[in-house]
């Protein structure tokens, strides 16, 4: 047996091994795109070596959503499938491919277009009406869904929609071809009834809108608020269109729902730039798409390059990574924070994922664990999307053997052996020993980071080094290090030290805000760090602020008042900034000008750009002689101070009333 031969006899087998699981058992135990991927592999090897196909191939189920309920459209035209590409390196080949099938230096300009997740619709209009529409079918025929298709809002009944702005004639018989799908905010309104309704939720957006588009009963279909998008025409009779981009321009023309920022590029190079933007976009896009298509614009073109199988050469979908995937949960690891928070983290098979080769996966904490029934030695689906920590969403119980244990939270921490403990009605468990060498070290690089005291040229690597030489036991200490405690480190050669040294001597004068943000307070953060700042200008002020002193300035409330209250009165927190502020740290905050107190108890409102002063001028000059900046504009405003462009806070303050003054009036105001 050749390679091929075996290859393509093992992927029928798990292809329709996969295939039972799914529509027999409805126990899927692979991905929906673990499955796209074998299948695919198996079709590329099929056109490869076509003795290879076998009448049991999964690929020979011709690709059909034909129902018995409805009776049959043929289409005027084959309604035809993609390639697809999952790299860059594949859009290349494609692009190679077609190159040398047409005359040499033909320079091919692209549309590039989401590929949207949804089903295909095939709608005609005779003399502007529309008069049929179908499912794709099997490409030949298609299930007749015009009444339920005529329930859809976005596709118009008479084209042109608006007669007056059309620049194109109607053709007498245009059949155009689109994505019929769920909008990701209208999906989950229809499960929101569901839910209501105490019946079960939709999963899949994708085969919810399949279902709806299939009920023998429109009102049903009706009820549910399907969108759709066209991107292709089949046939059009008395008109002939020859670029793809004029195809769209020509159904937007006619009042259709195109194809959402679809543009068109010159080069595949150009295509390829955008291709990042796209991936990071996506999360972002009212609905769901799980790749693009790249299409040659030049649809003379497109026709000489004819098609393979049920797929044209001219255009192709290229992939997304695929976010979920199966894979095995080797073991549970404890991951424990600055705040001594503690995080199961999966310890996987490694896995490919979302564009990276995931080990482990975070399982957010034990109540989520037992919520999900997730077991150590279960096969687990993980997912990865962007930029998130890849997360296990559950467990496919389908494939246990028996051999699976429970997960159960620690008794102890792992790093100091303290007993883990979950405060009432937390979700969290914690270790409450604030010198944990682990909180320890999370606090330490905490304070040194980028966001924080951003002390450059100290990284985890750099605090782990110092921690374990016993150079650093604290955040403090960072302050009291020396070059010739750095110079055995590793990679500390003079130049290193010296720059490092100097980065500590300017952590020392941080402004009296960054230090508070850095101490990792429970839910002191910049903003609030800035107002505990202005509000008591130093630590040795908001160390003895009572809770209700704090709980006081806006946008603070009780809870966290206590939290910050707490954090102070803790004796290791005390003594770790007397240890900073014997080292030079700085502990208050800028020396605040007092010019007057003309504008004690009145609260200002910024909007607009003015004449002379810089917004933070303007605030520093009403602070200065006693007024409070808020940034809302509510009854209680006394003035809105108003320059140039104003947004809506000028509006606002005309609706309630609140008198609006310019930088003139604000000097008259305090006497200027
Ligand atoms: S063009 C010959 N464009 O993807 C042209 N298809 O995997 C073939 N799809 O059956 C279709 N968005 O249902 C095209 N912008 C788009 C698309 C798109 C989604 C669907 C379509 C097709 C399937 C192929």
């Amino acid at each position: 047996m050749t390679t091929a031969e075996q290859r393509t006899a093992e992927l029928r087998e798990q292809l329709n091994f996969h295939i039972y699981r799914y529509h027999v058992l409805s126990a899927p135990v692979i991905t929906d795109a673990e499955y796209d991927k074998l299948y695919h592999e198996l079709r590329a090897l099929e056109a490869a070596h076509p003795e290879l196909i076998t009448p049991d191939s999964p690929t020979q189920r011709a690709g059909s959503d034909l129902s018995e309920d409805f009776p049959k459209l043929r289409h005027p035209a084959p309604i035809l499938s993609l390639s697809n590409c999952y790299s860059v390196e594949e859009l290349r080949a494609w692009e190679e491919r077609n190159l040398k099938l047409l005359p040499s230096g033909t320079q091919l300009a692209y549309t590039l277009e989401p590929k949207l997740d949804g089903l295909s619709i095939v709608i005609t209009y005779e003399n502007g009406l529309l008069t049929r529409a179908a499912t794709r079918g099997n490409g030949e025929v298609g299930d007749d869904v015009t009444a339920n298709v005529r329930t859809i809002r976005s596709v118009p009944l008479r084209i042109p929609v608006d007669a007056a702005k059309a620049r194109y004639p109607t053709a007498q018989r245009l059949t155009v071809r689109g994505e019929v799908l769920f909008l990701k905010q209208d999906f989950e309104k229809v499960n929101q009834k569901q839910a209501e309704q105490g019946l079960p939720l939709f999963v899949n957006a994708r085969n919810t809108a399949s279902g709806a588009l299939k009920q023998k009963d429109s009102r049903i279909t009706a009820a549910r608020p399907l969108t759709a998008y066209l991107y292709s025409i089949v046939e059009m009779v008395g008109i002939t269109l020859d670029k793809q981009w004029d195809m769209l321009e020509y159904l937007r023309d006619m009042g259709f729902l195109i194809v959402p920022d679809a543009a068109l590029y010159p080069t595949l190079y150009a295509v390829i730039a955008q291709l990042p933007t796209w991936e990071s976009r996506k999360r972002g896009l009212a609905f769901e798409i799980d790749g693009v298509v790249v299409k040659i614009n030049d649809l003379n073109i497109a026709r000489e390059l004819g098609i393979v199988g049920k797929d044209p050469r001219y255009a192709t979908a290229y992939k997304f990574p695929a976010e979920e995937v199966t894979t095995k949960l080797l073991g549970v690891t404890v991951n424990i924070g600055r705040t001594g928070k503690v995080t199961p983290t999966a310890q996987l098979e490694p896995v490919f994922v979302g564009g990276v080769t995931v080990v482990n996966a975070t399982l957010h904490n034990y109540q989520q664990i037992a919520a999900l029934d997730i077991q150590q030695g279960d096969t687990v689906i993980i997912k990865r999307s962007g930029e998130v920590i890849p997360y296990v969403i559950g467990p496919v119980t389908a494939l246990r053997t028996g051999e699976e244990t429970p997960i159960l939270p620690p008794e102890r921490c792992p790093y100091c052996q303290t007993a883990i403990v979950q405060p009432q009605g937390a979700v969290d468990h914690f270790c409450p020993n604030l010198v944990c060498p682990e909180r320890v070290l999370r606090s330490i690089e905490f304070f040194v980071s980028k966001g924080a005291m951003d002390i450059e040229g100290m990284g985890p690597q750099t605090v782990k080094a110092l921690i374990e030489r016993g150079l650093v036991r604290d955040e403090a200490d960072v302050f009291y290090l020396k070059p010739e405690h750095l110079a055995g480190l590793e990679g500390f050669a003079e130049k290193k030290i010296a720059n490092l040294m100097a980065a500590i001597a300017a952590a020392r004068q941080r402004p009296l805000a960054q230090l508070l943000a850095s101490l990792g307070i429970d839910g002191v953060g910049g903003k609030i760090a800035n107002d505990l700042a202005n509000h008591f200008g130093g630590i040795e002020a908001l160390m003895q602020a009572t809770v209700e002193e704090i709980d006081a300035l806006e946008g603070i409330g009780e809870v966290l008042a206590q939290s910050i209250v707490a954090w102070f009165a803790e004796a290791h927190h005390q003594r770790l900034l007397q240890k900073m502020a014997a080292a030079g740290v700085r502990m208050v905050g800028e020396q605040k000008v007092v010019a007057g107190d003309q504008l004690a108890g009145l609260s200002f409102v910024l909007t607009g750009t003015l004449p002379t002063l810089a917004r933070e001028e303007a605030e520093a000059l009403i602070q200065a002689h006693g007024g409070k900046i808020t940034g809302s504009v509510s009854k209680k405003t006394s003035y809105v101070l108003m320059g140039e462009a104003p947004g809506s806070k000028a509006e606002k303050a005309r609706q309630l009333g609140v008198p609006i003054i310019s930088e003139a009036d604000l000097r008259r105001l305090i006497g200027d």
